[in-house]
């Protein structure tokens, strides 16, 4: 790939754990940035780590409105010219039972992390198209699995994978000059279990109250916050996935096997013949 230095990056969801990553690998290379996130302060002072308004914008953008990432989109060619990467990074996780799960869980989860990515796509790719660049959608290692109380979580990042492979094909059909990398990590230390923090009062839903929840939302906490890769160990091997020109970024080994072992009864449920 062409030198970053210079290019413009655009990240949503920039001043949360693996964002701000995202931010410092980026600006590392001499890119400029456009950081996007919910809380306008929270980004003023990103924007200020970052060597101020010539290296850095920040657009308060909620990703679940096609019209706000539309705007950080003109509000980016204004500022700096078209992005040469774009982080489609946002996200929320709810841990519940799919029982459990309400209409608003579903729609808050799958608003920001699946429309939050489609609204990315439909706002960037055509003004990415002639420069050329990369598209870095942010799914998960929950993108290939279906543990229980992950439920609306998983279906949002099986969707994320599934559309990002497939406009990868689409773009290599087109011979197109934007590529796309899916980035896929398993648990890491972020603010991802304070999700709740970022949810709309009109989505608002009970907690989980079934124990398999709770027992669960435990554990995932614990595998989060204890997680051995930081947010800058993932975000370090995602832009050397980027400057590879890779797809996949797989981070966690193990998550390996647990691909493989969902994988085993659907291709032993093949018929023969
Ligand atoms: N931390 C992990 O273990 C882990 C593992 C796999 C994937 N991920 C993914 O990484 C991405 C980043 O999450 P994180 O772990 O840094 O968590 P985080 O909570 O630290 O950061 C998420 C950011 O997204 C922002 N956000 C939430 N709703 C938004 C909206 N509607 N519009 C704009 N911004 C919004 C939040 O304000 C926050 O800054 C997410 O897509 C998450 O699903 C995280």
């Amino acid at each position: 790939m062409e030198s970053l230095q210079g290019k413009v990056a655009v990240i949503t969801g920039a001043t949360g754990g693996l964002g701000m990553a995202l931010a410092r690998q980026c600006a590392a290379r001499g890119m400029r940035l456009v950081l996007a996130d919910l809380d306008a302060g929270a980004l003023e002072r990103a924007v200020a780590q970052f060597g101020g308004p010539e290296r850095c914008a920040g657009r308060p953008t909620d990703v679940t409105r096609a019209e706000e990432v539309e705007a950080l989109a003109r509000f980016t060619g204004e500022r700096f010219g078209a992005p040469f990467l774009v982080f489609n990074n946002a996200g929320v996780g709810v841990s519940k039972t799919i029982a459990e799960t309400t209409v608003n869980d579903w729609r808050w989860v799958l608003g920001v992390n699946l429309w939050g990515v489609l609204h990315g796509i439909a706002a960037f790719l055509p003004r990415m198209q002639a420069g050329g660049g990369r598209i870095v959608n942010t799914a998960s290692a929950a993108g290939f699995l279906s543990e229980p109380c992950m439920g609306a979580y998983s279906v949002s990042k099986h969707a994320v994978v599934v559309l990002s492979e497939t406009l990868r094909r689409e773009l290599e059909l087109e011979r197109s000059r934007v590529g796309v990398t899916v980035l896929c990590p398993a648990f890491f230390p972020t603010g991802i279990n304070q999700s709740e923090r970022n949810r709309p009062a009109e989505l608002a839903s009970p907690p989980a109250a079934s124990a398999l929840a709770q027992a669960a939302k435990a554990q995932l906490e614990k595998a989060v916050n204890h997680g051995r890769l930081g947010a800058d160990d993932v975000a370090a091997r995602t832009l050397e996935a980027v400057e590879g020109e890779r797809f996949y970024v797989f981070t966690h080994p193990k998550i390996r096997l647990a691909i493989e072992e969902r994988m085993r009864p659907i291709l032993a449920a093949f018929p023969s013949r």
